[in-house]
């Protein structure tokens, strides 16, 4: 599959044109960002490392019967995704209380959240992803109710399977962000499963193997993402 225009150029990945209508190419940078762009580095390996943890986790999401976008991984950084209408509205479940909601509610951060919560936030970095519930989606026209409806029900199921494919290597998933688009009238995953846009923790110490190792200053950024897929039995290069 031949890489045609960009298409999109975004924090951590690019995003390019096939020969095929129907496929694009997500190209994982080795660029990171934080607080909506204010906090930029460049981390060797993370595009490779990102690229093939994104991949098996989403193989897992299909054999459990959840709808991904994902095709094949072309090469160390590149992967062949279906081409999604997106939804411009990210889906947060948290099973453990941090980061923003520990904010907005004044909660300590590693509360137990039984059950687990729900959320939607509009992607908007200039407005910085404010919380939006189902009415302003449906009042601003940004998904019917029915994608709405399909969306929190496949978020859900993610869970029932991450949750458990991490606790069995050691990690608590303690939240995490999805994006879906259409894909021929149908309701699909997309964007990426990656340590950019959960957190993971160490089951018995809760050290932080995720994102907030960068959002923090805590260092081993890539080292710490290297591990959780070399737990998951990730094969990287
Ligand atoms: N299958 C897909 N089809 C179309 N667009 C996609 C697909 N998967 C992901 N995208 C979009 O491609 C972009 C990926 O780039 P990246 O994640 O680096 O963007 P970003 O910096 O988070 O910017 P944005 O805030 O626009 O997501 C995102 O806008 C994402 O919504
Ligand atoms: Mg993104």
């Amino acid at each position: 599959m031949n890489r045609g225009a960009e298409l999109y150029a975004g924090k951590a990945k690019s995003v390019y044109l096939t020969d095929d209508p129907d496929r694009l190419i997500l190209f994982f940078r080795n660029d990171t960002s934080a607080f909506d762009g204010e906090k930029t580095d460049q981390l060797d390996r993370k595009g490779m490392v990102n690229n093939k943890f994104n991949a098996f986790i989403m193989e897992r999401l299909e054999q459990a019967g959840i709808p991904t976008h994902h095709e094949r991984v072309l090469s160390a950084q590149e992967s062949l995704v279906k081409k999604l209408d997106m939804i411009p509205v990210e889906c947060v479940i948290r099973n453990i209380t941090a980061g923003s909601i520990c904010r907005r509610l004044g909660v300590a951060e590693g509360m137990d959240l039984t059950p687990p919560t729900f959320e939607f936030f509009l992607k908007n970095d200039e407005l910085h992803d404010p919380m939006i519930n189902e009415y302003h989606i449906r009042s601003f026209g940004w998904a019917s109710d029915e994608e709405v409806r399909r969306m929190t029900e496949l978020t859900f199921q993610v869970n029932d399977v991450l949750k458990q494919l991490f606790l069995d290597v050691g990690l608590l998933l303690v939240d995490y962000k999805l994006e879906f688009g259409r894909y021929h009238g149908e309701i699909v995953l997309g964007d990426e499963f990656t340590p950019d846009g959960c957190r993971l923790w160490d089951a018995e110490t809760r050290k932080k193997m995720d994102k907030d190792r960068f959002r923090q200053g805590l260092g081993g950024v890539v080292e710490a993402y290297e591990e959780v897929a070399h737990r998951l039995g990730v094969e990287l290069d």
